[in-house]
């Protein structure tokens, strides 16, 4: 965790911090579009031509917003091998994403992004597929949802959103799979419930399904592998426990498969869900609340003194 604000020389006053994204040409990575879904949700388009290259089904990026900012491991929601560029959807819930959401706009640039990390997703010879989405889970589960269709696979697309005002990429969906089946929890949209009334839908219209991917916050996936477990069916998940170095050197991923400790970040992120340990993983990202939650008051703190608007950022200086 960082400080952001700095005494004036005297000490008597405070200076606005001297953040230092990279520039939007020569170093640093170009941020060319940006599209908020909600006010906590947003997705950043990243000029990137050879992670846009490189970037598979399931991978991750640890980008860094500023030369003051924190590593935040980032799913590849997308990419576009011709125009050169990468897609992340992220969702403000602490300090860094928020940090992110005030500052990241076209024009300025990320100071650093590290990456494909993470074993890509396998796209396996499944002929009927469940992709689920919950929440944040909807954007990285669209690469494998568009790689099983590639692969001829039939898909199902089961997305789960609070409301209709929340939902995004329905077209997208639409345009790589067979079936989509929209939930919120209000009813609002679709299926009025959970996404694993979607997927009990599916699995009773289609008996013959596969596999069944899902991405989301670790109490669905929990909820989505209990309900495949009954019948069988093979289902992937994609963990997100805290990580530092994205490289299997400091530990702090670890997650216990089939009583096996394994590291998610090399390992992973995708696991068999069945074999997951998914309260040992709720337990561990609970691990830092304090001082997430000091962090945040502290930010919001020093965003509240200096009455700083989004973009008050100093944006001018290259990254050294
Ligand atoms: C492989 C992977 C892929 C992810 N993909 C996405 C994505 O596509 N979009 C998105 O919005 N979020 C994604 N996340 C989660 C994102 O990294 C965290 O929300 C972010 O780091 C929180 O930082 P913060 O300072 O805003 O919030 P904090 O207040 O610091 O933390 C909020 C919560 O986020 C989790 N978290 C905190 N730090 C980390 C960390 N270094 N690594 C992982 N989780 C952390 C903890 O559960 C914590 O309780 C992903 C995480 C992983 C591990
Ligand atoms: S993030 Fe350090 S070992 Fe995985």
């Amino acid at each position: 965790m960082t400080s952001q604000s700095t005494k004036t020389a005297t000490g008597r006053g405070r200076e606005p911090p001297k953040w230092r994204m990279g520039p939007a040409s020569g170093a640093g990575f170009p941020i060319v579009d940006r599209e908020d879904f909600s006010d906590a949700t947003f997705r950043l388009e990243i000029d990137h031509p050879v992670m846009a290259k490189a970037a598979q089904p399931g991978q991750f990026v640890i980008i860094v917003t500023h030369d003051h900012g924190e590593r935040i491991p980032l799913t590849i929601a997308d990419y576009d091998r011709v125009k050169g560029t990468v897609t992340l959807v992220v969702q403000a819930v602490g300090k860094s994403t928020r940090e992110m959401q005030q500052l990241c706009r076209p024009g300025t640039a990320l100071y650093s992004m590290v990456g494909p990390m993470g074993q890509p997703s396998r796209i396996g010879e499944a002929k009927k597929v469940i992709c689920v989405g919950g929440g944040l889970g909807v954007a990285p589960i669209f690469p494998q949802a568009r790689a099983f269709k590639e692969r001829g696979a039939y898909v199902i697309s089961v997305v789960g959103f609070r409301n209709r005002d929340l939902i995004f990429w329905e077209d997208k969906f639409r345009e790589c799979c067979d079936e989509l089946i929209i939930c919120t929890d209000d009813g609002s949209a679709g299926i009025k419930g959970l996404v694993t009334k979607g997927i009990a839908q599916a699995i009773e219209q289609h008996p013959d399904i596969d596999e069944v991917v899902a991405v989301g916050p670790p109490i669905m996936m929990k909820a989505c592998a209990e309900a495949t477990r009954p019948h069988g069916i093979k289902t992937v998940v994609s963990l997100n426990p805290i990580m530092v170095d994205g490289t299997g050197m400091c530990g702090g991923c670890r997650v216990k498969i089939g009583g096996r400790i394994m590291f998610a970040c090399v390992d992973g992120p995708d696991f068999d869900g069945h074999d997951v340990d998914f309260d040992d993983l709720m337990n561990r990202l609970r691990r830092f609340k304090e001082e997430e939650q000091l962090a945040l008051e502290r930010w919001t703190e020093t965003c509240r003194r200096l009455d700083m608007e989004p973009h008050t950022t100093t944006q001018d200086s290259g990254r050294s």
